[in-house]
């Protein structure tokens, strides 16, 4: 079986899109999928209640941390079948529940919106995720995935930079774009939606699911500097931020 955990500490990012996608897509393929939903919100395991039953079944494993009267242990259950496992995150995980999804994954998906704060966020938890050492001990795959991409909101670049300095990928580029959005009300992927309606959707989503299922390749993370990451410190001289100051004359 290959987990593959879906994470941003930052809310609204992209983690139920990315994940009821890539189980769309492995369903759809025939591969025996479940879905597992740490989020108490349950917006993946939602999802899957409003699937149309003609389409092929994804297991539901509801793995949010436990209310009274519920055994998790139950809820969580994966079967035996299963072959593509995919995690999909709560925002702002960390101690004991993110130590818990680290030990069960094999691909790490990190969906980042285009704000300056959300790259900001995402880097610094990429840093503090590769200084932890887990991702080099487990050999854990760990891509990074651009979502709601708008063309007049140029602001990957300080990540992409940032990404090449670590060896990570940014592995695709996901348009904000309704086709998503339609997808996660109906109980659909976007693999499962009328072609011509989603053409430029499967055609950005299709580098994630090819990356999660190529062969494991040898990961080699760099090891990040102990600094937070700031795009005035790891891209000197860029442009495209600019603290003005008072009294400085304007370029
Ligand atoms: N590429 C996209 N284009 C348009 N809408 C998108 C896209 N990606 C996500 N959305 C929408 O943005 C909202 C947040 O996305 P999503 O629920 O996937 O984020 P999340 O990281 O799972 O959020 P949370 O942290 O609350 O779990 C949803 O309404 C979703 O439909
Ligand atoms: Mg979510």
């Amino acid at each position: 079986m290959k987990t593959t955990l879906v994470i941003n500490p930052k809310g609204g990012a992209g983690k139920t899109t990315v994940a009821i996608n890539l189980a769309s897509y492995f369903a759809t393929s025939g591969i025996p999928t479940t879905v597992m939903d740490y989020d108490p919100q349950g917006s993946s395991l939602n999802w899957l209640r409003q699937r149309p039953m003609h389409l092929t079944r994804i297991h539901p494993a509801n793995a949010a941390p436990a209310k009274p009267g519920r055994m998790r242990s139950m809820d969580m259950r994966v079967p035996e079948d299963t072959r593509q496992l995919v995690i999909d995150a709560p925002a702002g995980a960390s101690g004991l529940l993110l130590q818990e999804m680290l030990s069960r994954t094999n691909c790490i998906l990190i969906p980042v919106a285009p704000s300056s704060i959300d790259i900001h966020a995402t880097a610094n938890f990429i840093r503090d995720l590769l200084l932890a050492g887990r991702i080099r001990a487990n050999n854990i795959r760990l891509a990074v995935v651009a979502n709601r991409v708008r063309k007049s909101l140029p602001v990957y670049q300080p990540l992409e930079r940032f990404l090449n300095s670590l060896n990570l990928p940014l592995v695709s580029r996901l348009d904000d774009s309704d086709v998503y959005v339609s997808a996660a009300e109906t109980g659909v992927g976007v693999f499962e939606m009328e072609f011509a309606a989603s053409v430029a959707e499967r055609q950005q989503f299709m580098p994630i699911a090819e990356w999660v299922d190529s062969p494991k390749l040898i990961v080699d993370p760099k090891v990040p500097s102990l600094l937070p990451f700031h795009p005035a410190i790891s891209v000197p001289g860029r442009s495209g931020l600019r603290v003005v100051t008072k009294g400085f004359p304007a370029p």
